[in-house]
């Protein structure tokens, strides 16, 4: 794809001490952002935790009750809406039924009266790899294909900053996955800042450069998506982004690079450079992909911490891989991903377990103990679907 006329740089966003009480209730505190130009950027955090709001600050449709957006390094928070140079994209489309998709892209070239509306349109068309299609009306085209027209209609202003608002919302999974990819390549082509909104997890991850989690109001940690999951910070973080095995003890004592935690009798290490705090009581954590699964008492071996014997009790077979549900007494439910090597179950319902991980895998979170649910199981896909499979076994039982 050529790039063009439309090889403009983006601008910074910066954001300072952000404040938005609405009557009665604070959608934004305190928040701080800084957004490189050129940049693809996501905003991450479950329903109602503040991105629509989010944007709708950046692009001058509420205003601050307190704090200053800066955009290419301008004070932009007493600026007017329509004078910001900045476009967004919302979740449902909203192009005119009656137009042709040239006609919808052009429209607000024309309007503003900018000449050669319709060649710039053609290039924006071009650039989503739909211009073939600039005489169909929207409802001649596919979710995916008008999804690309908002974009064209949107990139055609040339905005500095492209602000996205769950915009693959309404798209099926696969439809979505797909967009999600050619969308990060749309953005590298025309090298605009994206700021892109989304509750969807794995969306932040495979098109984000940095990715911001946002929990009521707040962003609790901000970094490269592999970064965020490698060394979650938080018990929100830990389980907003993937899933997390956490455990709460105090540390008993340090060892070269270690800190030693007393999980339920047991003797945890933590590498010192991957824990948040280093005495009293922590909670420390291992993703479920980094656990290995044994059926017999692994030997003690330096770097390596085991767990166990519990009892397996779920299996759930999901393709690539398999989810196992280990019951370690003292310790409550441990989850295992194990990749799928060999055909069936590897290790069977009701077997004696243990598990281990290579210490440097671990990590330590900054939250106090009492705030670090196991599981934010109202955000987990899996963790529901397996909620709903438990329920539905004793209601089978009890019948
Ligand atoms: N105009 C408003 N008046 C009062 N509360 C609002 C208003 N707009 C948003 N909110 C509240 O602010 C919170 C954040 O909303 P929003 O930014 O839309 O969340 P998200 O886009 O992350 O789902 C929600 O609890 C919402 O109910
Ligand atoms: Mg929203």
């Amino acid at each position: 794809m050529a790039a063009g006329a439309f090889a403009e740089a983006g601008a910074d966003l910066e954001l300072v001490g952000i404040h938005k009480r609405f009557p009665g209730f604070t959608a934004i505190e305190d928040l701080d952002l800084r957004i490189p130009a050129g940049s693809f950027f996501a905003l991450l955090g479950p329903s109602g935790c503040g991105k629509t709001t989010t944007l709708r600050l950046v692009a001058g449709l509420e205003q601050p009750t307190s704090g200053r957006i800066l955009i290419g390094g301008k004070d932009v928070t007493e600026v007017k809406s329509f004078k910001r140079p900045v476009n967004t994209v919302f979740q449902s489309y909203a192009l005119f039924p009656h137009m042709t998709v040239l006609e919808n892209v052009a429209f607000g070239l024309r309007r503003r009266g900018i000449s050669d509306a319709v060649g710039k349109a053609h290039e924006a068309l071009r650039l989503v790899e739909l211009d073939h299609l600039s005489a169909r009306r929207p409802q001649q085209l596919s979710g995916g294909q008008q999804q690309r027209v908002a974009l064209a209609r949107a990139i055609v202003n040339r905005p500095a900053l492209l602000l996205l608002d769950e915009p693959l919302g309404a798209l099926d999974l696969k439809l979505r996955r797909q967009m999600q990819l050619e969308l990060k390549s749309i953005q590298t082509d025309v090298g605009l800042t994206f700021l892109h909104v989304t509750h969807d997890q794995e969306e932040a991850m495979t098109m984000a450069d940095t990715v911001a989690v946002m929990n009521k109001g707040q962003i609790e940690q901000m970094g490269a998506p592999e970064e965020l999951y490698e060394l979650p910070r938080t018990a929100f973080v830990a389980n907003f982004l993937g899933q997390s095995n956490l455990f709460t003890g105090p540390v008993t004592s340090s060892k070269g690079e270690s800190i030693v935690v007393d999980i339920a009798g047991v003797k945890i290490e933590v590498p010192k450079e991957r824990a948040q705090r280093h005495t009293g009581e922590v909670t420390i954590g291992v993703r479920p992909e980094k656990l290995m699964l044994h059926t017999s008492a692994p030997k003690a071996a330096p770097g390596t911490n085991v767990l166990g014997p519990g009892r397996v009790t779920d299996v759930s077979f999901s393709g690539v891989s398999t989810q196992y549900q280990i019951a370690v007494p003292g310790l409550g439910l441990i989850t295992v991903f194990a990749q799928n090597m060999v055909f069936g179950p590897v290790v069977n319902l009701g077997a004696e377990a243990w598990v281990s991980w290579t210490v440097d895998h671990g990590f330590g979170l900054a939250d106090e103990p009492e705030h670090a649910p196991k599981f934010a199981s109202d955000t987990d896909t899996a963790t529901i679907a397996l909620q709903t499979r438990h329920e539905l076994l004793a209601e089978i039982e009890e019948a």
